[in-house]
């Protein structure tokens, strides 16, 4: 079986008024009838391919999260907290450490909570195609097209293929955020792809890549795991050990370095629902290109995404390519080229706090 692991940390803020810190987007629905982190559990809850979910969260999303988990009736493997973010790399070293003392030969499945998937058969194809390119002793990224030179994600530079495999890379180059004249030249020549940051590799392979490659984090986490306490549902690690962490993403700490890595390309319609404008993108839209949540009501408006689902009206009249946004306490009005720039309000807001 697969061993997934739910990583659940960002705070979302570019998603800012409905994404908050002790709210963030992941726990939200943001997309469709459920929050992104149950829709993500139940993109790997077939029980003949998958173990029952790992999460690795904040411990101030802990009851938040036990009951997102009983509403869609998946009982987690473990929830294990962390008393301060790390970013992704001693998130993942946890992951693989408890993984390996249940299993040696377990497998994860790396897999951000706060993304889209709109082609499950897609993804459950390219797991299936990553699986055995892991289970060979990859670290297995997971490809996908780039559509503009993005600069706020990791690019793969695909090698020669991998024999006998489908879609299958060695990875030549992995480049974490790039600037944008890099970017520019990676779209342009073909052989780059986004990385989506879903990861597949054994977790013993992890561990030695850590050991090679960011050994803090490993003796950092090692120690948090030796002190932690299991309280009722959570395991929960120790905070002065795990402190001493690196704040480092799994992408700096292993996958620019290691020689092991291998890319699967994958059309699985994904998407990282960064911003209001990637929701707007894969919203359903109105014949003037108008998205919208609860009562909206527009006069010559078009390509708009307009929330409002707190029982008031709202109206828009007269504009083009706006975000309009309100929750019980805030209200975010926002070109949607200008999306990105949401997170200088969260910025703001911090400092005057
Ligand atoms: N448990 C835990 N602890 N999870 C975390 C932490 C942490 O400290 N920090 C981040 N995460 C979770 C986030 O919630 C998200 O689900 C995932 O790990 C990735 O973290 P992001 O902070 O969103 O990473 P990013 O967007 O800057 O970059 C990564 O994702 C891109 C695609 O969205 C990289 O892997 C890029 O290479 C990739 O292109
Ligand atoms: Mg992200």
């Amino acid at each position: 079986l697969i061993q997934p692991v739910l990583l659940s940390g960002g705070v979302g803020s570019r998603l800012w008024p409905v994404s908050r810190e002790r709210y963030p987007k992941q726990l939200q629905t943001i997309h469709g009838k459920r929050s992104l982190i149950q829709d993500t559990a139940l993109r790997v809850a077939e029980t003949t391919r998958f173990a029952p979910p790992m999460i690795v969260c904040n411990e101030d999303h802990r009851f938040i999260i036990a009951e997102q988990f009983r509403d869609i009736a998946v009982q987690p493997f473990a929830i294990i907290l962390e008393p301060v973010g790390r970013n992704t790399a001693p998130a993942a070293a946890v992951a693989a450490l408890v993984a390996c003392n249940a299993d040696p030969d377990a497998i994860l499945l790396l897999l951000p909570a706060d993304h889209a998937v709109l082609d499950q058969q897609a993804f459950q194809a390219a797991v299936t195609r990553a699986h055995s390119l892991a289970a060979q002793g990859h670290l297995v990224t997971f490809g996908i097209q780039p559509q503009y030179p993005e600069t706020g994600y990791g690019y793969i530079q695909r090698g020669a293929s991998i024999p006998k495999a489908t879609n299958a890379f060695h990875v030549a180059a992995f480049i974490e955020k790039p600037d944008l004249a890099r970017a520019e030249t990676f779209v342009a020549n073909g052989n780059h792809y986004w990385n989506s940051g879903m990861f597949m590799m054994p977790a013993r392979i992890l561990i030695e890549e850590l050991r090679r490659h960011s050994p803090e984090t490993l003796t950092a986490v090692r120690d948090a795991l030796d002190l932690a306490k299991q309280d009722t549902d959570f395991l929960r690690l120790d905070a002065t050990a795990f402190a001493r962490a690196p704040n480092l993403s799994i992408d700096y700490a292993v996958m620019e370095k290691t020689d092991r890595a291998a890319m699967v390309s994958a059309d699985i319609g994904w998407t990282d629902v960064g911003t209001w404008s990637a929701l707007w993108d894969i919203s359903a839209k109105d014949q003037n290109g108008n998205a919208t949540v609860g009562t909206v009501i527009h006069v010559d408006a078009n390509n708009t995404y307009v929330r409002c689902d707190d029982g008031r009206v709202a109206a828009v009249v007269g504009v083009d390519n706006v975000v309009l946004v309100t929750t019980d306490d805030a209200v975010l009005l926002v070109h949607r080229d200008r999306a990105q720039d949401v997170k200088h309000v969260v910025d703001t807001l911090k400092r005057d706090k």
